[in-house]
């Protein structure tokens, strides 16, 4: 699809060149090349908006019409420039760009829109509106096809009541898991309980706390998160021979960022859970761990007021493993973060950055399949974190004031949560060879 429309673009550009060399030059542009709502935007917005953007949902505004869309074209183009909407912050000039839940817009997408916006956002002829985007339903478990029945456990957060004019909450609950027994989860899916929950609900993670001492592969790791829900996912499936471990006796910790709604709305999040049977338990276990940034230790973090700080820390990798994915954490100072992997041969090989941080945006880059890493043990993870306390900061709330760390959100944090799948050196050799011989293989198919 895509590859024709920049093929369209293209042709279209190529004509209207030669126009623009008979006419006066601007004013062909202008005219030939806007983009309408009908037919060149309204499809993007499907496809990348109005998870959110529609009635009911996160987002303040729906933009499923012209008519809704229209009033905010100015403020559209602004958040899609500065490429703040979607919400997606991964720098898209360094490390992996292939992820499984990819919601940013494409340049070309990109200044469709913008082109569109500039060109007075005509609506163009409402016959060429695509059909209705079609969302996963709220209401029904949606990998219970796939599994044959609903998740095989599901534990509620505690309920919540969110005014209905108020600022952001953060609810952190610990619910007991109720488990007997060890059990290997091969799928996770989150959410809101009711639908006017999905009007607050912003997102949520949950958090497994648990005994466990068969953790020792990497330096700072924890029994982990298992999933973090936001509008547009609805589960994570494990990927392929790997699961997550949860034992008898464990419990989850909520954290759920709520967000008023101009209506009181009381509610719970849940998480399903779909076990392996028993006798199919997976090979490798997949960790999650918070790869710090701070040097020294959180005591050691200090922004000063009015500066700009950065600040790095280093971990090796005692076991090969495949990093799943990327997930900074910081605060409202928080500008920046990358992950670095220093392979053994002293390549540095950046994974991903992101130098647009927003503290109201959790987002978890989840790699693709193919381009998840596989690192070798002894691998150096350097995560680097920067931070802006000046006025610079759009977000800072007060650039005079000393930094450290902690929890409040006035304080702050570097750490990059990071799903590890650990593997001894046989299985390592061999996801090598398989991820060398299918992507040879794709090479050949031209893509
Ligand atoms: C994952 C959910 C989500 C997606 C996807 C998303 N938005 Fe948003 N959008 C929000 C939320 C929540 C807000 C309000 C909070 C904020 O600004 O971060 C918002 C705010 C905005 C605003 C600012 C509104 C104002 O008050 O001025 C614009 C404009 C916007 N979005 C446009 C878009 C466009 C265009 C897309 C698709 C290309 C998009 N958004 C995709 C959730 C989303």
């Amino acid at each position: 699809m895509e590859r024709i429309a920049t093929t369209q673009t293209r042709l279209t550009l190529g004509v209207m060149t030669l126009s623009a060399a008979l006419v006066a030059p601007g004013a062909a542009i202008a005219q030939e090349a806007t983009p309408t709502y009908s037919k060149d935007v309204a499809p993007i917005f499907r496809e990348k908006c109005e998870a959110c953007h529609r009635p009911g949902y996160i987002a303040p505004m729906s933009l499923q019409t012209y008519s809704e869309s229209r009033p905010w074209a100015r403020s559209i183009k602004n958040r899609v420039e500065t490429q703040q909407m979607p919400p997606w912050h991964i720098d898209q000039s360094v490390g992996i760009q292939s992820f499984q839940n990819d919601r940013s817009l494409s340049r070309e997408q990109r200044n469709t829109i913008i082109r569109w916006v500039d060109g007075g956002a005509p609506q163009g002829n409402p016959a060429d509106m695509p059909p209705a985007a079609v969302f996963a339903d709220d209401d029904v478990w949606n990998f219970a096809d796939l599994y044959g029945g609903p998740p095989d456990l599901v534990i509620k957060s505690t309920p919540y009541t969110m005014l209905a004019l108020t600022q952001d909450h953060w609810w952190k609950p610990e619910v007991p898991t109720g488990l007997t027994e060890d059990r290997w989860i091969r799928a996770i899916e989150i959410r809101p309980t009711t639908v006017a929950g999905r009007k607050i609900t912003h997102h949520a993670l949950a958090r497994l706390q648990q005994e466990d001492e068969d953790l020792g592969a990497a330096s700072d790791v924890g029994a982990g998160l298992l999933m973090e829900w936001a509008v547009g996912k609805q589960g994570e499936i494990m990927r392929e021979g790997s699961g997550k471990l949860i034992k008898a006796g464990s419990s989850i910790v909520w954290d759920i960022h709520y967000s008023s709604a101009g209506e009181e709305v009381t509610d719970t999040v849940e998480l399903g859970l779909y076990f392996y049977p028993k006798g199919q338990e997976p090979k490798h276990r997949q960790v999650l761990s918070a790869f710090s940034s701070l040097e020294g230790g959180s005591d050691n973090l200090s922004i000063p007021p009015n500066t700009v700080t950065a600040t790095e820390r280093f971990h090796v990798l005692k076991q090969n493993g495949r990093i799943e994915n990327f997930q900074p954490h910081m605060h409202l100072r928080g500008k920046g973060m990358q992950i670095t992997a220093v392979l053994p041969d002293g390549t540095n090989r950046v994974l991903s950055r992101v130098s647009n941080f927003s503290f109201n945006w959790h987002n978890n880059y989840v790699y693709d399949d193919d381009a998840a890493p596989l690192l070798p043990k002894g691998t150096v993870i350097a995560v680097k974190s920067w931070y802006d306390n000046t006025s610079a900061n759009r977000a800072n709330p007060d650039p005079d004031q000393w930094v450290g760390y902690g929890d409040r959100t006035v304080d702050e944090m570097g750490h990059a949560w990071v799903n590890v799948t650990y593997m001894d050196d046989e299985d390592f050799q061999a996801a090598v060879a398989e991820r060398a011989e299918r992507t040879a293989t794709t090479d050949e198919d031209g893509e």
